[in-house]
């Protein structure tokens, strides 16, 4: 009896040690965001593998606030009348600008909100390149950072690699200009002229251009200076606007 009670409570200990490992296995962050990419791939957003493996590196889950869905494919509020882009529009975004994103390249993400795709352009460039992040709610510019530090991206946040700066975007960030690739997260009436200009020749930037119907505007910038502009999609981004305009909510 005290062989076979002992033999039940190890068989019952092992059986709870299976399930727990099961249970935190399923519903583990890595694995709902992994889910997401592999949506992403199978819909044909994501095409390319490296793109793929980066938003497989940095969870979404660690910069979208508690309560909302990370890995649903929505944008989602992050206070401030601001929003962390849907995961479909980052992969766009991120396949658009591949070929301006390889290892040792310099990227501008105006808007940078939470930091999402800022990091992942940071871990698409590598610690040889330079990304900046230009954001101009200064609690945004803080929380982003807090989740930079937790997620794959960290250490480029330590090498200096990666910065993020409390600006107006509409003006760049001339300090580094210029850059390969610029991505601007929120619709602007036009393209800022400044933004043109910070971009190097040969080099894309991905922009939505509009006020009430907006399409995302990929511009690119040939190796004599001219730029030629094309529509790639409609889109729906908050404004590209002042601190001021955008907390009164116009
Ligand atoms: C749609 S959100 C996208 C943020 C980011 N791409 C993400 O997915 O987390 C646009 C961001 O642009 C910021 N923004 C708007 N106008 C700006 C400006 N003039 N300068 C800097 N940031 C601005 C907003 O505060 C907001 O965080
Ligand atoms: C957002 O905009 C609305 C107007 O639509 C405004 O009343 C509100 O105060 C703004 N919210 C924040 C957090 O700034």
């Amino acid at each position: 009896m005290f062989y076979s009670g002992k033999r039940n409570r190890f068989m019952l200990l092992l059986v709870l040690l299976i399930l727990l490992q099961h249970l935190l296995w399923s519903s583990g962050a890595s694995d709902k965001n992994k889910a997401m990419v592999q949506q992403l791939q199978r819909y044909g957003i994501i095409k390319s593998t490296k793109v793929a493996e980066v938003m497989d590196s940095i969870d979404r889950g660690l910069f979208v606030p508690s309560g909302a869905s990370p890995y649903y494919d929505s944008p989602m509020p992050i206070g401030y009348n601001a929003t962390i882009s849907a995961p479909h529009m980052h992969a766009s975004c991120l396949e658009l600008l591949e070929k301006l994103l390889q290892p040792g390249m310099r990227a501008l993400d105006v808007g940078s909100g939470t930091g999402y795709l800022t990091a992942c352009f940071a871990l698409m460039v590598g610690p040889e390149g330079r990304v900046v992040g230009v954001e101009h709610i200064p609690e945004l510019v803080a929380s982003s950072i807090e989740n930079i530090k937790k997620s794959a991206a960290a250490p480029q946040l330590s090498d200096g690699s990666l910065n993020i700066h409390i600006a107006d975007g509409r003006e760049g960030w001339p300090e580094l200009a210029p850059y390969d690739a610029i991505h601007v997260g929120a619709a602007a009436p036009q393209i800022p002229q400044a933004l043109i200009e910070q971009l190097k020749p040969g080099g894309r930037m991905v922009i939505p251009v509009g006020t009430l119907s907006q399409e995302l505007k990929v511009v690119d910038k040939k190796q004599d200076g001219s730029v030629s502009i094309r529509d790639e999609t409609s889109v729906r981004y908050v404004p590209l606007t002042s601190k001021d305009a955008q907390l009164q909510g116009n």
